[in-house]
């Protein structure tokens, strides 16, 4: 099983996803401003992911906070949390990560608990929610797989793999799961410009995995789309709203656009910790920006000339009506997604 990320005595261990697929390489982050920074650069990426790497970062500032003074180690608490916290906007599980950091730390301190029994709390919290999230991706994989059928080819957009969270994956969970089931499945995988999570990632991980894989440009996926090559397209989801719109890499939402066109069911598989309730709708999620050279180099190499304006929106928003089902661990929520979600983030199965 691909290893995304681990806790271990000497810091965050995680593979550096910028090299991949070229280099396999795996560096430990020993402070919790290093975890901040893997997860800015991208080293770990995925909305699940950077909420465990989150969690480990909150959990070793704690530990290495020299301090036996209850305050000081309050406000240095704050400080880690706030600096992880403004490391990426869009994937709502870096929030939802630090706020259960937080409700635990806050909790341990009314009781009076012992510092150094903190520190440990901290570090079994964001360890139990790495092991969580790997289950969460098995039960979302068995929900999904009855949702494809043998013999599919599914169209993915950017990487929603175990690389892009603790384990196992999210839309590619349900690809593994319907393959495990002993389905047939292939996959089209879109390169995802620019940062090519589905070339380096996505198509990396599926033919370790032995699963069909065909790589295309971002362009083409309409194409095949309409030749009746592609049966659904299953993607990952950085924030979902109360409503069901969907927040994931940018380029998700021309892919529903031409799945609805083509009359091609679009799915989203996300854990519940992906979803914001707390938002009526797509329009207020916050799309990050991130660096033009992004867009204007491949590597060392620009393709574009200099002097002209660029936009890199990380994200956009798939409105509801594109989306024929929301595949989460608790089960499947349908349209109307108002209701549905709720649903299952109270607790239902559905
Ligand atoms: O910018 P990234 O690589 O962090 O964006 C990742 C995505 O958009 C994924 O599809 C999403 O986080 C779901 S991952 C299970």
């Amino acid at each position: 099983m691909i290893k995304t990320l681990e806790w271990t005595d000497e810091g965050v261990v995680m593979i550096d996803q910028r090299l991949l697929p070229t280099e396999e390489v795996y560096p430990v982050f020993k402070t919790y401003e290093e975890v901040a920074w893997a997860i800015k650069e991208m080293v770990v990426r995925g909305a699940p992911a950077i909420g465990v790497a989150a969690a480990m970062g909150v959990a070793l500032g704690a530990s290495d906070a020299k301090t036996d003074d209850a305050d000081e180690l309050d406000r240095a608490f704050g400080q880690i949390c706030d600096v992880i916290g403004s490391t990426r906007p869009t994937a709502v599980n870096l929030f939802w990560a630090i706020e259960r950091m937080r409700k635990l730390y806050a909790g341990l301190r009314n009781e009076k608990t012992p510092l150094g029994e903190i520190r440990a709390r901290l570090i079994a919290e964001a360890n139990r929610m790495h092991a969580e999230d790997i289950e969460a991706n098995r039960a979302m994989g068995a929900h999904g797989a009855e949702l494809i059928p043998d013999g599919a080819t599914v169209l993915t957009h950017c990487n929603a793999g175990a690389l892009a969270t603790a384990g196992y994956g999210t839309a590619l969970g349900v690809i593994r799961a319907a393959a495990e089931a002993g389905k047939h499945v292939a996959v089209f995988a879109d390169e995802t410009r620019p940062f090519l999570q589905g070339a380096r990632l996505t198509a990396w991980e599926l033919n370790k995995d032995k699963i069909p894989v065909t790589l295309i440009t971002d362009n083409m996926a309409g194409h095949f789309m309409k030749r009746g090559d592609i049966d659904c397209v299953v993607v990952g989801a950085d924030r979902i709203a109360a409503n069901g719109d969907v927040a994931n890499k940018i380029g998700t939402y021309s892919v529903a656009v031409l799945a609805k066109e083509n009359d091609i069911p679009f799915y989203v598989a996300a854990p519940i910790s992906t979803l914001d309730l707390n938002i009526a709708s797509g329009d207020q999620i916050p799309i990050e920006e991130r660096s033009e050279r992004e867009v204007t180099h491949v590597k060392e190499v620009r393709l574009a000339p200099d002097g002209i304006n660029i936009a890199n929106p990380a994200f956009d928003v798939t409105p509801n009506r594109y989306i024929a089902a929301i595949i989460t661990e608790r089960g499947v929520a349908r349209p109307p997604y108002q209701e549905s979600l709720k649903r299952l983030a109270a607790g239902a199965s559905g």
